[in-house]
């Protein structure tokens, strides 16, 4: 959460940092800032807000100076509002810095700076950093960096300018952090998508490292002090890919690139182990959705038992897992706090880790003892999901098959997703009748019913509706109750074994006068009888059809939350990339 980013050349820095802040926008968008140094002086413009808006304001554009740092804020420590904006200055006026993670000493920290006649401009944790680094300073900014780093603790991403200086210093601890390497000019971010534009050659920081980052030259340190050797690697997919091409919102291109996903999803390989005591899958959000798919799916197919949990409460439980256990993360992102923990946890007990990631080079990726990439066709830039998630799941049938001894296989896919997505309008007619409604409820059974979380889960967070999901037989159990004329129910029902037990729910839904929107077979002319309004997916194996229920899902939840007019593609209160607690 929160985007950083750091330029330093020769051209002006105001409008490449403006431009790559929109790229990482989707990190946070509380408040945004810059920071450029010209002639010995800091040139400072922030405001709380969306980067254009803000732009229209300050016109980042026009600063000038040759090096400089920007940032667009998700608010931990204090309200999203100017005063805490980034970058932050010190006293003297001669050093700025920016901040991604979380300080969890600054109160401590603060105190001693106050004893020391400091005053603070703003409620956050991150202010700290620039007065600490400038009560130590000598004339090195680099020794000033290394000296307060041990008096730290938490999370942070951080970049530090001083006036007399031409370049960069950077420290990283549990935020993501980038170098892009460019001729005559050098970049830092949080992410590859605002300097892919520049460059494509990038190096990933690790944990516990120190960068020097000059216009020519590129130092890396550990946090003693020693010089460590990187590989620069080159970035795969290009900026276009990382653009709306013409689409009103990214989730909408997301799902409609779909296609392609599976055809490149379809091509990844598992060459894991197969002889594991017991498999645990761990994820948040979306991504645990996808996991929990994994757990009926694996279960179902290579019979080993496997547990399931999200990231917040396995890290926190002293798990049962130990040598000849495999954990499986799975992560869009690759920096996601609470799973990151869990692979670090899981790796203290012993057990074999192996992440799921989409961000090649991210942080999970590096620490996970084994990484299998899903290949989403460009990057995720919605902080809905989509794309990423229909990539996980697929990679929960591979990895099932691949634990059988076999491996998945799934003729015509591409094309069911092509036809699936080409019911975008047909899906909007029906989205428009329900619009309105402030509740849904989700339900489906067995490996149907995680597809009935992300349901609920895409209603929630791109259209604000409140939306809960049960499996079909818990409804009698209580949420049943709530069922009535204002409460609409989204049914999934493929024609599959659970296929009647499901009809007799969505019986009892129309007995209270609940409206029933249904997922269910061509031709099922039973579902077509009881349901209000109707989806259909093609005829396959029942074993497949969570891999064709996401598209209509995401098509619903979008044009619902276009209708009400919401910021789908930057949800309120939510970042795409969750590296905090
Ligand atoms: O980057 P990750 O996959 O680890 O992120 C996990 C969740 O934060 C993520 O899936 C979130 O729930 C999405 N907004 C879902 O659309």
């Amino acid at each position: 959460m929160c985007g950083i980013l750091g330029y330093v050349g020769s051209k002006q820095a105001g409008p490449i940092i403006l431009k790559g802040l929109r790229q990482l926008e989707y990190r946070g968008y509380d408040s945004v800032g810059i920071a450029t140094i010209d002639h010995g002086r800091i040139e400072l413009r922030k405001d709380a807000g969306r980067v254009d808006a803000v732009e229209k304001k300050l016109h980042f554009g026009d600063m000038i100076g040759v090096y400089g740092i920007g940032h667009t804020r998700w608010a931990t420590h204090g309200p999203p509002v100017q005063k805490n904006a980034h970058p932050f200055v010190d006293e003297s006026g001669k050093f700025v810095l920016i901040h991604n993670g979380i300080i969890e000493n600054y109160l401590e920290l603060k105190e001693v700076l106050r004893a020391q006649g400091v005053a603070f401009s703003s409620d956050t944790d991150s202010e700290v950093l620039v007065h600490l680094i400038a009560k130590v300073y000598r004339g090195d900014l680099l020794k000033a960096v290394f000296s307060i780093l041990p008096r730290l603790q938490g999370a942070y991403a951080l970049c530090v300018l001083h006036t007399d200086s031409r370049e960069i210093i950077c420290a990283r601890n549990g935020s993501p952090l980038i170098v892009g390497v460019g001729n005559g000019e050098n970049f830092v971010a949080s992410d590859v998508s605002a300097l892919v534009e520049h460059t494509r050659r990038v190096i990933y920081v690790r944990d516990f490292e120190v960068v020097r980052v000059g216009e020519h030259e590129v130092t890396c340190f550990t946090f003693e002090g020693k010089p460590v050797a990187h590989e620069v690697k080159e970035v795969s997919w290009n900026i276009e890919q990382a653009q709306k091409q013409g689409h009103k919102h990214f989730m909408f291109k997301e799902i409609l690139e779909q296609d392609k996903v599976v055809e490149e999803s379809l091509k990844v390989v598992f060459s894991c182990a197969r002889s594991w005591n017991r498999i645990h899958i761990v994820a948040c959000g979306g991504a645990s959705y996808a996991g929990l798919l994994g757990k009926y799916i694996i279960e179902e197919v290579a019979r080993i038992p496997v547990s399931f949990e999200v990231g917040s409460e396995f890290r926190y439980r002293k798990p049962l897992i130990g040598k000849g256990d495999l954990v499986v993360v799975i992560s869009q992102s690759g920096e996601t706090a609470d799973t990151l923990a869990a692979v670090r946890l899981a790796k203290e007990c012993g057990a074999h880790t192996l992440g799921i990631i989409n961000v090649v080079g991210s942080t999970m990726a590096r620490e996970v003892d084994e990484v299998v990439y899903t290949r989403t066709n460009g990057p995720e830039i919605s902080v809905a999901s989509t794309k990423a998630f229909l990539a996980q799941c697929i990679a929960m049938y591979q990895l099932a098959y691949h634990l059988k001894g076999g491996v998945f296989e799934f003729a015509g896919f591409g094309g069911y997703i092509k036809s699936l997505i080409e019911l975008s309008e047909s899906i909007k007619l029906v989205a428009q009748r329900y619009a309105l409604y402030p509740n849904f409820i989700f339900i489906g059974r067995n490996r149907n019913f995680p597809l009935a979380l992300e349901g609920a889960l895409k209603l929630k967070e791109i259209a604000y509706i409140h939306a809960e999901a049960y499996q079909g037989g818990e409804l009698k159990h209580g949420p049943l109750a709530l069922v009535c004329e204002e409460m609409p129910t989204f049914a999934i029902c493929p024609q599959d074994e659970f296929h009647d037990k499901m009809l007799s729910n969505i019986q009892e839904v129309k007995a209270r006068r609940g409206r029933v929107v249904a997922l269910g077979t061509a031709g099922d002319t039973k579902l077509a009888g009881l349901a209000d309004d109707i989806f259909y997916l093609p005829a396959v194996d029942a074993l497949l059809y969570p891999l064709l229920e996401s598209v209509v899902l995401h098509l619903f939840a979008y044009h619902i939350a276009d209708m009400r007019e919401c910021d789908i593609d930057k949800p309120r209160n939510l970042a795409k990339s969750v590296t905090v607690e």
